[in-house]
């Protein structure tokens, strides 16, 4: 009787244990975002990594780089660095399960789009969202393809991750391009950071060997006299053997931030030339700096990427930070004197001799990572300062978010700034004061600005709306997640979700999402969208809506680094 029970108990008790890890692997699966492959070593074909014919090697080379100049990652261990993501308590079944509704809902709008992609777009750069058809924009080797590569690993969708990778291997050559000109900063950051993280995700090695092939195309746009890239670089003059110059200035921004992914792949394939034209170009930035101070977010992603090896980006951001922190952040008076920060444009000019700076009090959706920037940086660097900064800087672009009429903040607007950071009431004569200069009117006329403000539909707080489109940019939620992931604060959840559904409402279309025209109107149903999607929707902004609503150890930001396309690489740890 009672060895009968026992023997009944086992089975029930099987099945109950099988139910629950088929329950756990159903539910870790699609959070899971790594393919078993990944974690296991590979045997990468040696060919895969230095294939002497490749097309791209067959150019020769008209300004050698000497080897003396050559230089390689440091030998050694990598050095542990403080954490970045907050401890995150147990979640509630309510919590859960509302999370785990918004990450479905993400998801389904990225399955859409990604339908829409393959069925009127495939292999192209992008899918026309309204008129269901394709365009090529960035250099015609599927961008949309390339950059949702990682996102379709991070969401779970391994059947289209399988048939995307296929497709990339059979289909996508980089020895033409359907541009004669193409931009090496966006094929750095879009294809090669694309292929790297979804390498590091799925350790599928067909995606390195593309890596490596568009490493070795961007790599002869560096085949100049002082070995600084072409940023707007002809193919087809390379190909023919024309000699090739690079302008005395770039972007700091476009040229800074290759050295992540050049970085990342001398670090998989073990061959240093990338590395050693990423340090060439960081090396005449460091000399630039003190004279010019520019901040970005690539010298403290550097620091994360490299595992502490290489200490002189660490000492670039600091530097960076210190003038940014000084002359680039606002606080901008608003009704109900919200204690955040807008990151302006300092602007330095000569007078009597003497330089000065002067800050453009406009904020851009743009620089609306800039919080997350700091966040990652206080973190790394032990900087509270830093963290406080972010805070306000994420929450400037909450706020103008939230006190837009659809919810979505636009392109570029401009906002009166406080007299002073500390406190700062409310003043409404002053804002059309303030909407009255930025219009060049040289008095003040209550009506004439209640006429501005109705003409240019600005909501309390806004001075000025240059461009007022939304176009699916993803800075916002990028900063809002790094702050999650950094702060835990349950309310940064609750923002997140409200500028999704403010975007889905407005920028939804039949088949995907489109960019709109204005996002000043008053209802959704007025809003003009403009028929472009770009690749960054389904490869940042739609990755960073699930991953706010992920377990914070889905591409925890201790082992991960995102490049500036929000594509995540394997940090160096200890
Ligand atoms: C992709 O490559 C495969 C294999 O070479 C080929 O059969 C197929 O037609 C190609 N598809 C496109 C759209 O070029
Ligand atoms: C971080 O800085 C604080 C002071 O600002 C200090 O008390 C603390 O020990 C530092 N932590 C580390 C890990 O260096």
């Amino acid at each position: 009787m009672f060895a009968g029970r026992r023997r009944l108990v086992f089975p029930i008790g099987a099945v109950l244990l099988i139910l629950y890890l088929g329950y756990k692997l159903s539910v870790r699966r699609p959070e899971a975002g790594l393919w078993p492959e990944a974690q296991h070593p590979l045997h990468v074909n040696p060919k895969v990594l230095n294939d002497e014919d490749y097309f791209w090697r067959q150019i020769p080379t008209q300004y050698p780089v000497p080897p003396q100049s050559m230089r390689a990652f440091p030998q050694g261990p990598p050095v542990a660095l403080p954490k970045i993501q907050a401890e995150f308590p147990q979640e509630t079944t309510s919590d859960r399960k509302l999370r785990l509704q918004r990450q479905a809902a993400v998801r389904s709008a990225f399955q859409r789009c990604w339908d829409a992609y393959v069925k009127h777009a495939w292999l192209q750069d992008e899918v026309t969202p309204l008129s269901a058809s394709s365009k090529n924009t960035f250099g015609g080797w599927g961008a949309t393809l390339v950059d949702s590569l990682d996102t379709l690993c991070i969401m779970g969708l391994r059947q289209e991750f399988d048939e995307a990778v296929t497709a990339v291997a059979a289909n996508i050559s980089f020895e033409t391009s359907s541009l004669t000109e193409i931009n090496v900063f966006e094929t750095t950051i879009r294809y090669l950071g694309g292929f790297l993280a979804a390498y590091d995700l799925s350790g599928d090695p067909r995606l390195l060997q593309k890596a490596r092939e568009v490493g070795d195309m961007l790599y002869v746009a560096f085949d100049t006299p002082n070995h600084m890239p072409i940023t707007r670089w002809e193919l087809g003059r390379a190909t023919s053997g024309g000699k090739q110059q690079a302008a005395e200035w770039a972007l700091v921004a476009e040229i800074g931030s290759l050295c992540m992914e050049f970085t990342r792949l001398s670090l998989i394939t073990n061959d240093q030339k990338w590395f050693s034209a990423a340090e060439n170009i960081m090396l005449a930035l460091q000399k630039q700096q003190m004279e010019t101070k520019l901040p970005g977010l690539w010298p403290i992603s550097m620091v994360a990427l490299s595992g502490g090896l290489l200490p002189h980006y660490g000492d670039m951001y600091t530097e960076a930070m210190k003038t940014a922190i000084k002359y680039n952040f606002f606080r901008p008076m608003v009704p109900d004197s919200a204690d955040i920060l807008v990151s302006g444009i300092a602007r330095t000019s000569t007078e009597n001799g003497k330089p000065s700076v002067t800050v453009e009090t406009q904020g851009q959706h743009l620089v609306c990572f800039a919080g997350g920037m700091l966040a990652i940086g206080g973190k790394l660097l032990n900087e509270s300062g830093h963290l406080t900064t972010a805070r306000k800087l994420v929450d400037g672009c909450i706020w103008a978010y939230e006190n837009m009429p659809l919810g979505i903040m636009p392109e570029v607007f401009w906002m009166a700034p406080c007299d002073s950071d500390s406190d700062c009431p409310w003043d409404e004569k002053k804002w059309m004061q303030a909407v009255l200069e930025r219009a060049g009117a040289d008095k003040y006329d209550i009506d004439s600005a209640a006429d501005l403000i109705k003409e240019r539909r600005l909501p309390p707080g806004f001075t000025d709306i240059p461009d007022k489109r939304y176009v699916l940019r993803p800075e916002a939620i990028e900063s809002v997640f790094i702050m999650y992931r950094t702060t835990g604060d349950p309310r940064l959840l609750e923002a997140a979700w409200a500028v999704f559904e403010a975007i889905q409402a407005v920028t939804k279309t039949d088949i995907a999402n489109s960019a709109v025209a204005d996002v000043t109107v008053a209802s959704p149903a007025e809003v003009r969208q403009t028929d472009s999607m770009e690749s960054f929707w389904m490869g940042e902004t739609l990755k960073y809506f699930y991953l706010v609503f992920s377990e914070p150890d889905l591409i925890s930001l201790d082992e991960w680094v995102f490049n500036t396309e929000a594509h995540p690489f394997r940090r160096l740890l200890p």
